[in-house]
């Protein structure tokens, strides 16, 4: 069986908005994965534009921290065998539209930004998001 890997996960504004949190949770448990941490948060400006700043220079960057920051998201991290691959296959492709059914932005969304969910993209990402997002602490095996 391939190593445990942990990736940072949070429910975008919209997903949590949507009351959207309980039923994304139940896909992740029930494939297996365990949620390590998790927590509410209203992201602040400065953790926004951190969690994005490689997209810095992209059209999009200011108009994805307005959106990440208008509202309450849910945080999590999950750990299990190729957390990072097995995660974004059930999350689907970022533009929603683009994304089969089955997988949580292909059952829940049509927007690019607005689309749900956000999992780390390799194990670099992962782990500048983590401790980012998550005190040691707050992380519990
Ligand atoms: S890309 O184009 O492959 O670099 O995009 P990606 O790294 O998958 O995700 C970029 C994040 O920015 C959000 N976003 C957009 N992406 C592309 N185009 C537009 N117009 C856009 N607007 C916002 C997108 O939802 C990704 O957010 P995360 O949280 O990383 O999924």
């Amino acid at each position: 069986m391939a190593d445990t890997q942990r990736t940072l996960i949070f429910i975008k504004p919209d997903g949590v908005r949507r009351n959207l949190t309980g039923e994304i949770i139940q896909r992740f448990e029930r494939r297996g994965i365990r949620v390590v941490g998790l927590k509410k948060i209203h992201p602040s400006r400065e953790l926004a534009e951190q969690h994005y700043s490689v997209h810095r220079e992209r059209p999009f960057f200011s108009s994805v921290v307005e959106f990440i920051t208008s509202g309450p998201v849910v945080a999590m991290v999950l750990e299990c065998p190729n957390a990072i691959e097995v995660t974004r296959g059930m999350m689907g492709a970022t533009n929603p539209a683009q994304s089969p059914p089955g997988t949580i932005r292909g059952d829940f969304g049509l927007d690019i930004e607005q689309n749900i969910i956000h999992g780390s993209s390799d194990p670099e990402a992962a782990a500048y998001e983590i401790p980012l997002w998550f005190k040691p602490d707050e992380l519990v095996g």
